[in-house]
Parts: C-alpha cells; sequence; structure tokens
C-alpha cells in the first residue's frame, strides 16, 4: 500500500554538485519549480564564480551564481551529478547529518569485487555500497521511500530494467537480446572526438560490445527485484540526435503467448507506476523526450517476444529519476515537481 504523502511545513533546502554538468542542469531545472524544494547552493569545479545562466542559457531569469564544488551551505538533501569515481572521494563529508541522491555509478553496484571489475578501480567508499538503494523507484519504492542516501540508475540501465523485469518476474524469460541506441547528451557536457556533431550526426553505430557498464547494474537489479538471475546480452549504439534512448528487447520465452497476454502482465506489474506509460504501438522517443515517463511497448509471436522501452537519458535516465527519489525519500508526492509532458511535433 503506498503511503500517504504529505506536504513539509516548509520547503526542503537542497544542493546541486556538478550544476554546470549536463545532470547537473536539468536537476537546477526542475527543482526551480518543485513545490517543495528550496535550492540552497548550486556548485561547480571550474565553473565556480559563473553565473548559472551564463552555463545554462535556458535557465536565464534564476539569479544563481555557482559556489567551489564542495561548498553546499545549508542543503539537508544535496544532489551529486559529477563524473564517476567523484562522488566515491566526497561522500563521508557530504553524507553527514544530509540526505544524498547520487546521478554517478559510484554506489549502484553493492559489490565491490563487481564495482572494481566493472570501473576498472577499487572502490573508494566501500562501507558506503550496501547504505545507498538502488534509485529505481518501480522495483524499488519501499527501499527508497526508507533511505537516507539513493544511487540513481544508469540511463541504459532504467529503460533496459525496465523492459525486462516483467518478463523475469513472470518466470516467463529463457534468454533475451538487448538493443539499445542513445542520444549524445548521454557523454555529458565536455566535447570529445566520439560525441562531437560532425561525428554524430547522421550517424549510428555500436560499441562496447558485452562489456557495457551497466551490465552489472541491469543484472542485479532484476536478479533482487525478480528473485531470479536473467539471461540476456546488451548491445548499445550511438544515435545521431542529443536526446532520447530507445531500448529494443528480443526475448525468447518458457511458454507461447500472446501480445494482450503479455501486454496484461506488464499492466499489472506497473499498475502503482505514475512514470510507465504502457503503449498500444511501439514508443516513439519523441513521446519521452522532455518528460520524466518510460514508456513500453510489448508483441508477442509464439515463444518470442519484443518488448520496447523510450526514455529521456537526462531526465528518466538521470536527474527526473532523480528528483523522483527525493519525492519518495521525503514522503512528497511521487510526481511532485515531474508533471512535464513532451512537445508535439
Ligand atoms: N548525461 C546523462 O545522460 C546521464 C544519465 C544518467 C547518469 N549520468 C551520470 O551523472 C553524472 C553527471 O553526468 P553529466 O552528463 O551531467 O556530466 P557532465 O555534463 O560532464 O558534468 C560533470 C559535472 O561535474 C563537475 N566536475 C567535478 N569534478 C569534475 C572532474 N574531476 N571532472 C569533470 N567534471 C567534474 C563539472 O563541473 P565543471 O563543469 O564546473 O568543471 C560538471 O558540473 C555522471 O556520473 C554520469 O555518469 C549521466
Amino acid at each position: 500500500m503506498a503511503e500517504a504523502p504529505s506536504a513539509p511545513a516548509a520547503p526542503l533546502r537542497v544542493a546541486v554538485v556538478g550544476a554546470s554538468g549536463y545532470i547537473g542542469g536539468e536537476l537546477v531545472r526542475l527543482l526551480l519549480d518543485h513545490p517543495h524544494a528550496e535550492i540552497v547552493a548550486l556548485t561547480g569545479r571550474d565553473s565556480a564564480g559563473k553565473a548559472l545562466a551564463a552555463i545554462h542559457p535556458n535557465l536565464a531569469g534564476a539569479d544563481f551564481v555557482l559556489a567551489p564544488l564542495d561548498e553546499i551551505g545549508a542543503a539537508e538533501v544535496v544532489f551529486l551529478a559529477l563524473p564517476n569515481g567523484e562522488a566515491m572521494t566526497r561522500i563521508d563529508a557530504i553524507a553527514e547529518g544530509r540526505r544524498v541522491i547520487d546521478a554517478s555509478a559510484d554506489f549502484r553496484l553493492r559489490d565491490p569485487a563487481t564495482y572494481a571489475a566493472t570501473y576498472g578501480r577499487p572502490h573508494a567508499a566501500e562501507a558506503w555500497l550496501t547504505r545507498f538503494a538502488y534509485g529505481l523507484p518501480e522495483l524499488f519504492r519501499s527501499d527508497i521511500r526508507a533511505a537516507r542516501h539513493v544511487a540513481a540508475p544508469g540511463c541504459f540501465a532504467t529503460a533496459a530494467t525496465l523492459a525486462l523485469f516483467p518478463l523475469v518476474a513472470s518466470g516467463l524469460l529463457e534468454e533475451a537480446f538487448v538493443n539499445g541506441v542513445t542520444g549524445s547528451s548521454g557523454a555529458g557536457v565536455a566535447p570529445r572526438a566520439t560525441t562531437h556533431h560532425p561525428f554524430r550526426a547522421n550517424a549510428l553505430f555500436a560499441y562496447e560490445p558485452f562489456t557495457h557498464r551497466h551490465v552489472p547494474e541491469i543484472a542485479q537489479a532484476l536478479e533482487r527485484a525478480a528473485g531470479r538471475p536473467a539471461s540476456f546480452v546488451f548491445q548499445p549504439h550511438s544515435g545521431p540526435f542529443a536526446r532520447g534512448m530507445l531500448i529494443t528487447v528480443y526475448a525468447r520465452l518458457s511458454q507461447t503467448i500472446s501480445s494482450a497476454a503479455l501486454r496484461a502482465i506488464y499492466a499489472e506489474r506497473y499498475a502503482d507506476a505514475p512514470f510507465i506509460r504502457l503503449r498500444d504501438e511501439p514508443p516513439n522517443i519523441k513521446w519521452a523526450v522532455g518528460t520524466n515517463y518510460c514508456d513500453l511497448g510489448v508483441a508477442a509471436q509464439g515463444r518470442v517476444a519484443v518488448a520496447w522501452a523510450a526514455i529521456d537519458n537526462v531526465l528518466k535516465g538521470g536527474a527526473g529519476q532523480a528528483v523522483q527519489c527525493f519525492n519518495l525519500m521525503m514522503g512528497l508526492p511521487e510526481r511532485a515537481g515531474l508533471t512535464l509532458r513532451a512537445m508535439n511535433p
């Protein structure tokens, strides 16, 4: 049963560390209009001392200057939007007496050995790994409600896990092949050879076969939530657009099922999930981009199923999901500050 949310007497004091990045900028955009949050500090590394609007021109009119990275003032909740490996070196100081929502991969994996194997270095704050709830509300809502520290999932992990979970939990899945296509904003604000416009425009290419860093995260989330391991292969691709992500799952099932019956399984699994929209047709990223929705679709023929998930990698795959976790952790309505709808056309 969902707990009845209640509005806090005063706005909650929040800080965004790494406010100059893509996730940080979207966190600021959401928190500026959040009915129960008051931004008390925005921080950056090279951008410290600069006006917010000079870094994020879309936020002109919001009168903030970025502070040095660790100056989080009187914040009671801190959003961390730093590159992987940075949050773990600061967590002892930042979490002292405060709640934390981290957008990076630093606290998503529970096992230090899996972390080291995945990220190629030992974890610098192992004791914290089991203190963080995994911030995928559709699977771990009660953990997040009870948590003081939340690790927001990766963008591919969000979409792939949501597309796969009903197949795994129902016991239908024998094995799955998962394709993902992401926009270039997934790589962050700093330009790189593989993210600049001449390279990415009109291009579509695969990368990191079998080795993408979100694979252990997806496996961990599915096994913990469904109570059984899932057999899947994940192949990411870079798409020629800035925002959005589409996952296509091809699954071999343990039994024959109709599209309607499979759809009913998904509908039941996500009946209490306000940001899941189960569509009648394969989803288009265009309907999810700019929103916190995950649009799902399914079809089946004999013992083969196809499932799709479309999200905005920066919102449901990052900043929006972090705010969704903030709402749950602080006992607020899950949709507070997240009533965004996509534009058309
Ligand atoms: N982009 C996505 O779609 C997405 C989705 C889900 C999760 N994430 C995760 O969220 C985190 C932030 O991602 P992002 O895309 O917003 O990154 P980004 O655009 O590269 O921004 C990085 C931010 O961290 C600050 N920073 C502090 N120490 C830094 C250092 N040593 N090197 C570089 N920057 C440093 C930067 O400050 P200055 O600019 O002031 O130097 C900037 O504010 C990452 O861990 C990422 O994996 C990203």
